[in-house]
């Protein structure tokens, strides 16, 4: 009985997930439209004349962030997993392989072209695929080196932050509905735009940890106390 009931709630929230992620992919898929357009610099800031390595890195980012986020949730699923090990291990390198693209792509991209939110955007989100970039390396080693409990700590790590382009998407849409935009700029100024840059990821890879840390404690009993 818990587990139809923990599987249909499993699959309303990824339906929910596929319902949000929607607009998104759509928005993506029209900015590549528009970067690989001869006037992508009059369409959009993303892109300029005379800077082809950025905007390759911009349509190329993209292009491998969209594929990730909607494949990723894929990974997590129990019963694929156990079930299709196989493709499991297939899925999982194609998302590294995309996390290292996404991450790369974007950092080559900050440094060439800078944010539309200014040096702060710019330090956050460099950060932010710095670690998706870590995590993914990290995820592929401790999977290459067996070590199931560094892979799982790793993979969950990467998970949320392959989620991360998401989430800063959903805290806009609810906040500009609860509030209609209150602390947020057009130029990504406002007080809720500087919090955001950070708060689509660290709060999210500070619970990862809590949790990863707990299910440790519990794995491997009561930490050793005091003599
Ligand atoms: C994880 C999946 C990701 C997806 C799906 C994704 C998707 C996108 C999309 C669709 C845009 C265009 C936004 C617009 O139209 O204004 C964009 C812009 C951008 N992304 Fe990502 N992204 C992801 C991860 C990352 C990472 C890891 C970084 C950091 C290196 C990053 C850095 C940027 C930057 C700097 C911009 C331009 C921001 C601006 O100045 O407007 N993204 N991304």
């Amino acid at each position: 009985m818990q587990t139809v009931r923990s599987r249909v709630l499993l699959g309303l929230l990824l339906i929910g997930f596929y319902l949000t992620l929607l607009p998104f992919v759509v928005h993506g898929v029209g900015m590549i439209g528009i970067g690989l357009s001869a006037a992508a610099a009059q369409q959009s800031h993303l892109f300029a004349d005379g800077q082809p390595v950025g905007n390759l890195a911009m349509v190329l980012h993209i292009c491998a962030g969209t594929v990730l986020v909607a494949l990723v949730p894929l990974q997590l699923l129990k019963g694929v997993r156990r079930t299709f090990t196989g493709f499991h291990r297939q899925l999982g390198r194609v998302l590294v392989a995309l996390a290292l693209f996404t991450g790369l792509a974007g950092m080559t991209y900050i440094p060439l072209r800078g944010t539309i939110g200014g040096s702060v955007m710019s330090a956050a989100f460099f950060l932010y695929g710095l670690c998706l970039f870590t995590a993914a390396l990290m995820v592929a080693r401790m999977a290459l080196n067996k070590d199931r409990a560094g892979h799982w700590a790793w993979g969950l790590r990467l998970f949320w932050l392959a989620l991360g382009s998401w989430l800063y998407r959903v805290h806009y849409t609810i906040w500009y509905l609860l509030t209609g935009g209150l602390g947020s700029e057009p130029d990504f100024s406002g007080p809720f735009d500087l919090v955001q840059n950070f708060a689509f990821y660290v709060p999210y890879l500070m619970a990862v940890q809590l949790w990863i840390t707990r299910k440790q404690r519990a794995h491997t009993g009561a930490l050793p106390t005091r003599p």
